[in-house]
């Protein structure tokens, strides 16, 4: 398989990208919840240490994935069933991509107000000042942008399950 995106289906780095972000996400949301209920200890430090470093790891992910797909011209689209089915499938992606940003950036800057220093993993960065009014407004943007994200992946699944089993198009060989 190549590692190029081709006319029917998505390439080996494509796929990597869509399926890596995928595990991550699926720990990292239950991971983030179970974080907030936590006593502070060891544990809760520990835990949101992995959180924080998981969701550096999607913030590059993403960020490559895009560079990639801007050279890397996307499979062609499946054969439309409704007027509007390709631009709402459009719009799903953006959003995901969207979100993903607004998630990881939202928790950056909650720590970075908070006057911590974070490991960006090729560097470590923390600002001059802290700024606990934005650091809580940043936080309530990472709760909300992790519900939009909770509806949207469930969007998208549900499309995923309508074209395979009722417009029976086979939409999952392209990303499979
Ligand atoms: C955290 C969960 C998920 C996220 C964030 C996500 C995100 C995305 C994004 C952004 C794309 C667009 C790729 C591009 O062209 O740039 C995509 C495509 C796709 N995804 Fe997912 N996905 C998730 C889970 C799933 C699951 C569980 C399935 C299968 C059941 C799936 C099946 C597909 C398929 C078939 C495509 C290709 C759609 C097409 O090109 O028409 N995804 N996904
Ligand atoms: C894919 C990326 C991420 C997802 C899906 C995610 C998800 C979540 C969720 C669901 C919560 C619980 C929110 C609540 O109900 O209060 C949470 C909490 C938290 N997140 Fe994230 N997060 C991600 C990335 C990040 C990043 C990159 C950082 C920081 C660099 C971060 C820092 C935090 C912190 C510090 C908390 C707990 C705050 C507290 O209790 O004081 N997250 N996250």
């Amino acid at each position: 398989m190549s590692i190029f995106n081709n006319h029917n289906e998505y390439g080996l780095l494509a796929k990597l990208f869509h399926w890596v972000t995928f595990i991550i996400l699926i720990a990292q949301v239950p991971l983030g919840f179970y974080l907030v209920g936590l006593e502070f200890s060891d544990e809760r430090i520990e835990l949101e240490n992995i959180h924080i470093l998981a969701g550096i790891t999607v913030f590059y992910i993403t960020l490559f994935r895009l560079i990639w797909k801007f050279f890397n011209s996307s499979p062609s689209k499946t054969r439309s069933f409704f007027k509007g089915q390709v631009f709402i499938g459009k719009a799903n992606h953006f959003l995901l991509y969207l979100c993903i940003f607004t998630i990881t950036i939202s928790g950056i800057l909650k720590k970075l107000y908070m006057g911590e220093t974070l490991n960006f993993i090729f560097l470590k960065y923390g600002f001059e000042k802290d700024n606990f009014v934005l650091a809580d407004a940043y936080y309530e943007v990472h709760i909300y942008s992790n519900y939009l994200l909770l509806m949207l992946v469930a969007l998208h699944i549900l499309a995923v399950i309508v074209h395979h089993f009722i417009f029976k198009d086979k939409i999952l060989n392209k990303i499979t």
